[in-house]
């Protein structure tokens, strides 16, 4: 069959468009694969059901959106069902979905969606890196390396005494404190290897080292000092005449 010179360029461009695709599917899918495969211990006949606690939490939740919007509280209770199991199993998913009485296709959209969401279970310390461009410019290969190399793991990988696993992920909204890595809730940031090998050394002491930056900065301010408001705040009164 005879293909001009623009359709193969369309087709090979297409081709790696596809290829990159998957590329990047396979590395920020928390859960690894986007598709579900029914597993010994993740199929819909897994049990799963809400604590007590967690029932009233959810009740709570879904009371602060106006009636019949309960899907709107989508996020924030699969958040508790991955608080509550560790991870997402399908049957944590269907729970959901039946609590805000929703089709189950629309939790999954959502679980499969946001790298937050864990379809598999991970170790008892979850290190996301970030390596999108500002984080990148600022030297996050160097962080990912030294956290592959005092690990002995990929990205994806979980340690062998299943205490860290280590996921690559976009923009974790840190940029000005780059580079940064979040494990579990915590983010620390302005890293260097050295920080990160010494995070995970205590990580490993079972210690955990407080969040934040590491380079001395209280926040995001500026890393030379202060440029404005260097003074303390004079108040609501400061200028009003005192004689009118
Ligand atoms: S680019 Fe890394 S936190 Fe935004």
């Amino acid at each position: 069959m005879f293909l001009s010179a623009a359709v193969r360029s369309a087709l090979s461009q297409t081709a790696r468009q596809v290829r990159s695709l998957h590329r990047s599917a396979v590395r920020a899918g928390a859960g690894g694969i986007f598709v579900h495969r029914d597993t010994a211990d993740n199929n819909p006949e897994t049990p799963f059901e809400f604590t007590e606690e967690n029932k009233k939490r959810i009740e709570a939740i879904v009371s602060m959106y106006p009636v019949g919007h309960k899907q709107a509280a989508t996020i924030p209770v699969l958040d508790v069902a991955q608080r509550q199991h560790g991870w997402l199993p399908l049957s944590a998913m269907n729970k959901v979905a039946e609590v805000l009485e929703i089709p189950p296709m629309r939790v999954y959209e959502v679980a499969t969606f946001y790298t937050m969401f864990l379809r598999q279970p991970v170790g008892k310390y979850f290190i996301q890196i970030c390596t999108t461009t500002p984080c990148m410019l600022c030297n996050s290969d160097s962080i990912l390396e030294a956290i592959q190399n005092k690990l002995g793991i990929k990205v994806g990988e979980t340690t062998p005494d299943k205490l860290f696993t280590l996921l690559e992920v976009e923009c974790l909204g840190a940029c000005v404190n780059a580079p940064m890595v979040q494990i579990n809730d915590n983010y620390y940031e302005d890293l260097t290897p050295k920080d990160i090998e010494e995070i995970i050394d205590e990580l490993k002491a079972g210690r955990v080292p407080p969040p934040g930056p590491r380079n001395g900065r209280f926040s995001c301010e500026p890393a030379g000092g202060l440029t404005s408001l260097t003074e303390p705040p004079k108040g609501p009164g400061f200028g009003v005449r005192s004689d009118l």
